[in-house]
């Protein structure tokens, strides 16, 4: 590996793993829940606090870096990606998750330069799962090499998906008939775990087959994009065209005979990018 990936990949890790300290202390505490974009997009003052320690970190080691954070985003500073290196971060992923202290609570943390996702790292404290990769260099969980699952047949899949935190009834509506078309077509089972970031890595662990969402944004999806295609999954838009990081929408297979089955299958939404 690059001596400067691996020293990105070092202070990453690093920093991901105080970053779990704090979500774990907090974890089973009460916490203050602010609503944003809806009354079910939730954040909490642990999401916050761990975004400036992240970036602030970061930038200390890495003062001409850019970055893109779930939470700065949402106080308004405008998402602007450029070839510049810029982490992509979401300090919290799946924060209704953290608020009802259910384990799939994880820290997202992408770096891309040149536009090009190179580093991804996503922990989930509770469990102390460390997964990683860097492009062309393999991923791995805990220092062991994961690997997709060679699953191309869908009726012998197990899915994952979400309904987001979109309560408009159009986009629900959407939503409930991609979920039974797909149920219909057979599928072994279609699960929703509440982390964008969480549901990529299974599917590079190889113990679920493919997963799709509308309404994530690029912080959700960045590091376990590169996650994904480095233990040998496909990365596509759910129409099965080219990955799009600001497109607000992702499909995640084991294969691309599986993909495109899934995504033959969806009603497609077109939602404001990033
Ligand atoms: C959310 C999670 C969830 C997905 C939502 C995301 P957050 O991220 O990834 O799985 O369904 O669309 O917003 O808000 O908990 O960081």
């Amino acid at each position: 590996m690059d001596a400067e990936i691996a020293d990105y990949l070092k202070t990453g890790v690093e920093v991901a793993r105080t970053a779990g300290k704090e979500i774990n202390g907090a974890f089973l505490e009460e916490k203050r829940i602010e609503c944003k974009s809806s009354a079910v997009d939730l954040v909490t003052e642990t999401d916050k606090h761990v975004e400036d320690l992240i970036i602030s970190t970061l930038k200390k080691k890495y003062p001409t870096h850019s970055f893109i954070g779930e939470e700065s985003t949402a106080a308004g500073k405008h998402c602007e990606w450029t070839d510049n290196p810029t982490w992509i971060i979401d300090p919290v992923d799946g924060t209704t998750n953290f608020v009802h202290s259910f384990p799939y609570v994880a820290v997202s943390i992408g770096l891309t330069i040149n536009r090009q996702i190179v580093l991804g790292i996503v922990y989930i404290p509770v469990l102390d799962d460390l997964y990683t990769a860097t492009k062309g260099g393999g991923a791995f969980l805990n220092g062991k090499k994961i690997q997709v699952s060679c699953q191309e047949d869908l009726k012998q899949s197990l899915l994952l998906s979400e309904v987001g935190s979109s309560r408009m009834e159009s986009e629900v509506t959407i939503k409930m008939k991609n979920y039974q078309a797909l149920v219909l077509a057979g599928v072994h089972g279609l699960r929703s775990i509440g982390s964008a970031a969480v549901s990529m890595c299974l599917v590079a662990k190889g113990c679920n087959d493919a997963y799709y969402e509308y309404g994530i944004h690029s912080w959700d999806m960045a590091a376990g994009a590169v996650i994904v295609l480095e233990a040998g999954g496909v990365l596509l838009d759910t129409t099965g065209g080219p990955f799009d990081l600001l497109s607000r929408r992702v499909l995640v297979a084991s294969s691309r005979k599986l993909a495109d089955s899934v995504s033959s299958h969806l009603t497609h939404l077109e939602l404001p990018r990033d």
